[in-house]
C-alpha cells in the first residue's frame, strides 16, 4: 500500500492536486483538514470550548468521512456537514479543537486506520501528515507558495477576483491562520526527506505533473 503525504499552509493548492493525483493513479483521498472542522463544527454547535470537553467531543464522536476523490462528504452523528465546514465560522474556530493535544492524539490515530485500510493506495492531506501521521510514507511533500500567490489564489476562490480590495480581505484570512497553525503543527519548513514543492510559478498541470513524477520515483 502506498502513500502520498502532503502538507502545506492554506491556499497552497494541496486539496486539488491531492484529489488529482489520486483520480490519476485510481487512489484513495483523505482530507484530514476536514476531519479538525468537522470536529470544530460540532464544538460550535455545542458551544463547547473547554479542551476536557474537545476531547471528550471527539473521542465520543462518530466521524464519517469519505475517501472517494470525486465524491468528497464527511458527517458527524450522522448529520452531513460536508458544507458547513467550510464556513468562515468553522474556519475561525478549528484550533479550539486542532490546538488539544490528546484530541489531535485521536484524530491520528483515525487518520491512520483509514490510511491503513486503503488499497492500493492513498494521498492524505494535511499539517502533520510527512511529520506525524505518515512519517514512513515513500513519498512526502510540503507544498509551499509565497504569501502573496496564496493570497491571490484564496481571493479569486471567495471575491471571483484578484483586485486590490479582494486581496485585502482576504489577506489577513490566509496568513492570520498560517501563524495560528503553526503554533500547533510545524509545516512551514520541510522536515529531513521532505520534497519541498514550491507552486509559486506553477501551475496546476505542472504541480500535479511533479507530484505524480516523485511517485513513479518512489516506487
Ligand atoms: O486544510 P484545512 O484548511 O481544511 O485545515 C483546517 C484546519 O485544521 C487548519 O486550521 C489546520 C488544521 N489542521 C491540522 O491542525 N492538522 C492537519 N493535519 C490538518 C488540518
Amino acid at each position: 500500500m502506498s502513500v502520498v503525504a502532503i502538507d502545506g499552509p492554506s491556499g497552497v493548492g494541496k486539496s486539488s492536486t491531492a484529489k488529482e493525483v489520486a483520480r490519476r493513479l485510481d487512489y484513495a483521498y483523505l482530507d484530514t483538514g476536514a476531519m479538525y472542522r468537522a470536529m470544530a463544527w460540532l464544538a460550535l454547535s455545542r458551544g463547547v470550548t473547554d479542551p476536557v470537553d474537545v476531547l471528550e467531543q471527539v473521542r465520543g464522536a462518530d466521524l464519517e468521512i469519505s475517501t472517494d476523490p470525486d465524491e468528497f462528504s464527511v458527517s458527524v452523528d450522522g448529520i452531513d456537514v460536508t458544507d458547513e465546514i467550510r464556513s468562515a465560522e468553522v474556519s475561525e474556530n478549528v484550533q479550539t479543537v486542532s490546538s488539544v493535544t490528546d484530541a489531535r492524539a485521536e484524530l491520528i490515530e483515525r487518520q491512520r486506520e483509514i490510511i491503513a485500510a486503503a488499497a492500493p493506495g492513498i494521498v492524505v492531506e494535511g499539517r502533520d501528515i510527512t511529520t506525524v501521521v505518515a512519517p514512513d510514507a515513500p513519498v512526502r511533500i510540503l507544498m509551499t507558495a509565497r504569501d502573496d500567490v496564496r493570497v491571490a489564489r484564496r481571493a479569486k476562490e471567495v471575491h471571483g477576483n484578484a483586485d486590490a480590495e479582494a486581496v485585502a480581505a482576504t489577506a489577513n484570512l490566509v496568513t492570520g491562520r498560517d501563524a495560528k497553525d503553526a503554533a500547533t503543527t510545524s509545516f512551514l519548513t520541510a522536515a529531513e526527506g521532505v520534497f519541498t514543492l514550491d507552486t509559486s510559478d506553477l501551475n496546476f498541470e505542472q504541480v500535479v505533473g511533479t507530484v505524480l513524477d516523485l511517485v513513479k520515483d518512489a516506487e
